[in-house]
């Protein structure tokens, strides 16, 4: 039996994610959620072989109290777990932006509390190409990629002066980032577990628009799907699931790979800035710092 943790699985990717994993009945699938009701409806419908956790990642000490009483051996770790904010800047009660708190604090907090439960184990991050401000479809959604300065700066939500949905544009596309670093930067540093990035392309359709006003929703979820047939790198919530799957479950001894929702390696992301080492050193050490508070 192989044991593999999910954050947000109760929609979109994640979703996606553990219909695959369930495929497989000598898997064991743990739920990490916030959405109790939602993900015990979830695992009725699919395998018996589905366990939930409570988890909301938006609080450090959460995760801190998570780690705390894991004690089980883990063969996978999948971050899937992601927001995004548009008209309003938001923190976490520890006093962080909130992007930037669940989609990369969280993780690695996550990634780093239950490596010793993952020798011989696999980490996936989810990415995203809209950290690379050459990305053409996410210069068409507003993106001018990650903008990272410090880590003091983006933990904090500094105001760069542009506009609020500008700058969670920013933050969303420099947590993305961060995900993308952390991933290859821990590939790096520790041959104890695998790590991996997805980045699944656009997937309409999902909750991450759920911030956005009415219309946009509803274009998100009604219109982007069919019109994505005919953009580029855009695909679907069951075939990146089905790619992070196998990523989990085929042993690939390729650590640090950023792979793309076809299963190829990924063309998109930000070369000089993902793989240089400093950045790499820089990122790793200042959230080890911020964490180190919490652990
Ligand atoms: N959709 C795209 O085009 C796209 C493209 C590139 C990358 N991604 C990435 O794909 C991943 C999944 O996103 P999605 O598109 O599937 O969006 P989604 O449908 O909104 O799924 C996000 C999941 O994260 C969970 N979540 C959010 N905040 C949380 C918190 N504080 N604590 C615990 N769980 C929390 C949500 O749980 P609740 O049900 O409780 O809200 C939900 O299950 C994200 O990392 C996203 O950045 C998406």
């Amino acid at each position: 039996m192989k044991t593999y943790l999910v954050t947000g699985a109760t929609g979109g990717l994640g979703l996606e994610i553990i219909r695959n994993l369930a495929k497989n009945s000598k898997n064991k699938i743990i739920m990490a959620i916030r959405n109790m009701d939602k993900g015990l409806k979830i695992a009725r419908e699919l395998s018996p072989n589905i366990e939930l956790l409570e988890l909301d990642l938006s609080e450090l000490s959460n995760v801190k109290d998570f780690v705390r009483n894991w004690d089980t051996k883990l063969d996978g770790l999948i971050n899937n777990a992601g927001i995004q904010f548009v008209n309003e800047t938001k923190y976490t009660r520890d006093g962080f932006e909130k992007t930037i708190a669940v989609n990369h604090l969280a993780a690695f907090m996550l990634t780093i509390g239950l490596m010793p439960h993952l020798r011989g184990g696999k980490v996936l991050f989810i990415g995203s190409a809209t950290h690379n401000p050459d990305y053409l479809i996410g210069k068409m959604f507003g993106f001018r990629g990650a903008q990272y300065t410090s880590m003091d700066d983006i933990v904090k939500g500094k105001d760069n002066g542009a506009s609020t949905q500008q700058m969670n544009r920013d933050r969303y596309a420099t947590s993305k980032l961060l995900n993308t670093i952390t991933a290859v930067e821990f590939a790096r540093r520790y041959n104890e577990f695998e790590t991996y990035v997805l980045d699944p392309g656009l997937m309409p359709g999902t909750g991450l628009a759920r911030y956005q006003n009415r219309f946009m929703n509803f274009v998100w979820k009604n219109i982007m799907p069919v019109a994505g047939y005919f953009l580029p790198d855009t695909t679907s919530t069951r075939r990146s699931g089905k790619t992070a799957a196998w990523i989990m479950e085929t042993s690939t001894n390729r650590s640090g790979e950023i792979l793309s929702y076809n299963q190829k390696p990924n063309r998109y992301f930000w070369k000089d800035v993902v793989l240089n080492e400093k950045i790499g050193e820089e990122v790793y050490e200042d959230s080890m710092k911020i964490i180190g508070n919490f652990l």
